[in-house]
């Protein structure tokens, strides 16, 4: 079974199910606060087991339990996960089941290193959380850190469940501990209820049926408030919103647009518009299989037909026409950072935003949040599991919501451009103003203008490779040939540029991302001018290389990777930084303890220490063709 399989039947079943009482939710907490028991016992009480994984359950946990030779819930869970992962992935494991009152969908995120980010997946369709407290621990970072995803994530209904009362002697004060602690932190946090609930997984108290072993508790049992908690649904009234999955056309005479309706309602008739194009239509029909409909709502997954034949692609969302979202290049947005690579302001991603991938920046971390006292920390990398408010800028403009009004449309993920990891998961708050309000002013000067009175066009050539592996040298040979010729050229060189433009930066690897992205936009300006620009930079990361070569055309971009071994740049040692940092008085040194990722596909590979610096420059010259 595939993610996507479990996703889909998710999916079927809430369609079918659409008018049946059903509460989703998720648990949260580590995995010793006895998850995996609390799942297994709600499944077990709701009967949902068969009669023959009790019988192995209970040989199981004769032989392997933790329990004595009682039934170990947890081996049940964990038993089902490790069926599942069975070469598959699986980020979210969704378990159904139900008593006389209602229907539950369960979120279940195993997984100990991936943990928040399947705590996210799972959490983004739920209506409730259940965080788990294990009563001999009391309230953990871990416990706030995931309550105040939760809380991102739009969830308002909180059980405090506080689980293994069993091990302190079903101390009441230990309870009332825990839950004012508990209560103090999360006044701060965005909930509409928070329930605690004395129980005890294992042993099964206040599961089901009130616990004579908690005589001082007198509110609901835990499956008695999941069947009865109150479950917001979401409007089917108001503005549609259509993002189109799949244009669907099994021949030319029907063209149809598919999708989940991620909010309001379509109606046969209604005026339509698409963004971003902005283009109207007026539709004509609602397909479900063989089916037309008069009328679909939020939730359901339809094709849509359109009176006029207009160009719609995956990606584009189609709405009331008077009544569009917004369509934009830069947002606010909380982010949960979820890689264990840091994320670095500067660094370029891949934003997926239901069917629409663009190329994301993070342009500014507002804040970080300390989690345990809410202090706003300045910061200028995401590490694992950080939490905070961001800018990010597109390549181009999408329709989107703020997350508060549709989790649909105001969710995203950021990817990894060579690993394809999910690195964060971010909610948008709003589109920023000023990227409506800054337009780009038409010159008359051009581009082909400034070149023809040069004589020749701009370039780049960007040089990499260790400190001292001749890159300067190189460069400088470079430009004293290429001036006597007559090209006008510039060097931007890493000593050179630290001093000015760039003095505020150190040689973190954040730092070294803003360098290298601000030397890129400062190449793109000198191209424009018609420059032969010569970059004399370390360059050290291949994403920001890529970043910076993605500003120019083909051509436009000569990556020149300075190729020598770390023994020879270190033996030259021109400056003397290689010894101080073998000392360890000079951390964060490339080649020492700073990464250099070598170019995989550089347009010229030189190497100083086999050819003279004549020699490579005469290669370079080759290689540049500068003539209109
Ligand atoms: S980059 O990594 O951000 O591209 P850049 O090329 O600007 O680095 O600067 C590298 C130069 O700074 C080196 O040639 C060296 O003279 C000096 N330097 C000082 N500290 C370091 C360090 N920790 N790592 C590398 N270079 C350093």
């Amino acid at each position: 079974m595939s993610t996507l399989t479990a996703k889909e039947k998710v999916d079927t079943y809430i369609q079918e199910q659409a008018d049946v009482d059903l509460l989703r939710f998720i648990t949260c907490g580590s995995v010793d606060d006895g998850k995996s028991t609390l799942i297994g016992r709600l499944l077990y009480e709701a009967q949902m087991i068969f009669d023959d994984q009790v019988q192995s359950l209970r040989a199981d946990s004769k032989r392997q339990g933790t329990q004595g030779g009682e039934v170990d819930f947890a081996l049940l869970v964990d038993g089902l996960v490790a069926e599942r992962e069975q070469g598959i992935t699986i980020d979210v494991a969704y378990r159904f089941f139900n008593t006389d009152k209602r229907k539950f969908i369960v979120a279940d995120t195993p997984g100990h290193e991936q943990y928040t980010r399947n705590m996210v997946t799972g959490a983004s369709t739920a209506n409730l959380a259940i965080i788990l407290i294990d009563a001999t621990q009391g309230v953990l970072t871990q416990t706030r850190r995931h309550s105040f995803i939760v809380s991102l994530l739009g969830i308002k209904q909180v059980v405090l469940a506080v689980n293994k009362m069993d091990l302190v002697g079903y101390d009441k004060d230990v309870y009332a501990d825990i839950v004012e602690s508990y209560s103090k932190f999360a006044a701060r946090l965005d909930f509409d209820s928070i329930e605690a609930i004395p129980l005890s997984a294992l042993a099964g108290d206040n599961i089901l049926e009130r616990s004579a072993n908690t005589p001082w508790y007198s509110g609901p049992t835990l499956m008695g408030y999941l069947e009865s908690v109150s479950v917001e649904e979401a409007s089917v009234e108001g503005a549609l919103r259509f993002p189109v999955q799949w244009v669907n056309r099994p021949d030319a005479n029907f063209r149809g647009y598919s999708g989940t309706i991620a909010s309001g309602r379509v109606t046969q008739g209604d005026a339509i518009r698409v963004l971003p194009s902005g283009v109207t239509s007026i539709v004509e029909d609602i397909v479900l299989y063989d089916d037309l409909l008069e009328t679909a709502a939020t939730g359901r997954a339809v094709t849509l037909t359109l009176k006029d034949e207009i160009d719609i692609s995956r990606g584009d969302v189609i709405v009331t026409a008077d009544r569009p979202c917004e369509v934009s290049d830069q947002f606010a947005a909380n982010m949960v950072w979820m890689d264990q690579d840091e994320g670095f302001i500067g660094r370029s991603y891949w934003l997926l935003l239901g069917a629409m991938r663009v190329s994301a920046t993070v342009t500014d971390i507002k804040y970080k949040y300390n989690i345990n006292t809410f202090e706003k920390l300045s910061s200028n990398s995401m590490s694992l599991n950080d939490i905070g408010e961001v800018s990010l800028s597109l390549d181009r403009a999408i329709p989107f919501e703020p997350f508060s009004d549709c989790k649909a449309m105001g969710s995203f993920v950021l990817v990894d451009r060579y690993s394809n990891a999910t690195v964060a998961a971010g909610m948008i708050k709003f589109s920023l103003r000023r990227a409506q309000n800054v337009h780009r002013q038409a010159l008359m000067v051009d581009r082909k203008a400034r070149e023809s009175l040069n004589g020749h066009e701009g370039k780049v050539i960007w040089f990499t490779g260790l400190s001292g592996s001749g890159k300067s040298t190189v460069a400088n040979a470079l430009e004293q040939v290429l001036h006597q010729r007559g090209v006008r050229t510039y060097i931007l060189d890493g000593d050179n540029v630290r001093h000015g433009l760039n003095k505020d930066l150190g040689f973190t690897d954040a730092d070294r991302v803003e360098n290298i992205r601000r030397i890129a936009e400062v190449s793109r300006l000198m191209v424009d001018a018609g420059i032969v620009v010569l970059t004399s930079f370390i360059s050290p990361f291949r994403s920001e290389r890529d970043m910076a070569r993605g500003l120019f055309d083909t051509n436009e971009f000569i990556e020149v990777y300075v190729n020598v071994p770390l023994e020879v740049a270190e033996d030259r040692d021109p400056k003397g930084l290689y010894k101080k940092a073998r000392r360890g008085e000079l951390p964060n040194f490339t080649g020492i303890d700073s990464d250099y990722e070598a170019p995989e596909n550089p347009e010229l590979d030189i190497d100083t220490a086999v050819d003279t610096v004549e020699v490579c420059v005469e290669r370079i010259l080759a290689y540049l063709d500068l003539e209109k």
